[in-house]
């Protein structure tokens, strides 16, 4: 592992952590720039993009847009893994999302990597950590060989908030972590996020006591705004800092033996605002690696 890269005084308050690199993931949006649903074919562009940099995404409900219908084909045929999501806040939408994993997982286990079931659920406080460990153990029971676990801030990992999650005995757990939206700017986000995964990481694994050695843990959202983004506080948006996050924070991380989904990969042109720690609500239009109509934004190879 070539570290030269890292802040040392970081990489000297980490504990070494794996001897093998992280890998690297793509949160993926269902939706195209026309805001209609992607179809199998949409996938399969999107992929054949994507592929120079990962073969790996994330997505967030299995039965929005069809999503696990019309992705799965579309990994198969063009080598890719897939993590589901689960929406598990409501009623329906763990229903509907369970439905559809029923449907479209069984025997595709060799392209549908993980699932996730929520994504930051406790930091909206949609679910209490019971309520969402029960929709977890009952997804896990249903697919008894596929890795099941939970996406959440990095902070409702460190403060206990998920305590009740990790006690249940669920092992894989993906914490995010945007120091953009906790409004660092760019000199001091690298470290930000480094120490937001590390407290993430030290608090599952005290928690998870005997168990820590079966914890997957990784990172499963973190990114930058690129130019036309908005800024927030002392996080400047633009194309020259999301490089610059991204080859000292994200290549760092992988470096460190983390796993990292960034988000994301392609700008979403139709999303509405997201509201960060401030209560401020900003553009989430211009977060991709690529540009909606497929193009990479900025070398996205990590030094090795
Ligand atoms: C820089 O990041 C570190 C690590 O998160 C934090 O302790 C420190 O307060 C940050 N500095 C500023 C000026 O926000
Ligand atoms: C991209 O970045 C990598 C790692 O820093 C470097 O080795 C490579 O030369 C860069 N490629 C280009 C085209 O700048």
């Amino acid at each position: 592992m070539r570290v030269t890269h890292l802040l040392p005084a970081l990489l000297a308050a980490i504990p070494a952590v794996s001897a093998s690199r992280g890998n690297l993931g793509l949160a993926l949006g269902n939706k195209n720039a026309d805001q209609s649903c992607k179809a199998t074919s949409d996938y399969e562009a999107d992929f054949d993009a994507l592929k120079g940099v990962t073969t790996l995404v994330r997505t967030y409900s299995a039965s929005d847009c069809n999503t696990a219908q019309n992705i799965v084909p579309a990994a198969k045929a063009k080598g890719f893994k897939v993590v589901l999501g689960v929406w598990p806040d409501y009623d329906q939408s763990f229903d509907q999302d369970f439905n559809a994993l029923k449907q479209y997982v069984p025997g595709n286990e060799d392209v549908v990597t993980a699932i996730t079931v929520g994504s930051e659920v406790l930091y909206r406080k949609g679910l209490t950590a019971q309520k969402l460990l029960s929709r977890i153990q009952q997804v896990q029971q249903q697919f008894p060989t596929v890795t099941v676990g939970t996406v959440d801030s990095w902070n409702k990992f460190a403060d206990g908030t998920a305590d009740p999650i990790i006690q249940g005995g669920v092992t894989y757990f993906l914490a995010n972590g945007f120091a953009y939206w906790q409004d660092q700017e760019i000199g001091n986000a690298s470290a930000t996020y480094f120490a937001d995964m590390s407290q993430a990481k030290r608090h599952i694994e005290q928690i998870a006591g005997a168990n820590a050695n079966k914890i997957r843990f990784g990172n499963g959202e973190t990114g930058w705004p690129t130019d036309g983004g908005s800024d927030y506080g002392a996080a400047k948006a633009g194309t020259k800092n999301a490089e610059k996050f991204y080859q000292s924070g994200v290549c760092g991380m992988l470096a460190w033996g983390i796993d990292v989904f960034y988000f994301e990969a392609f700008d979403e042109s139709w999303k509405p605002d997201s509201t960060g720690d401030n209560g401020q609500a900003m553009d989430e239009k211009h977060w991709g690696l690529f540009t909606a109509d497929r193009q990479p934004k900025f070398n996205m190879t990590c030094p090795n």
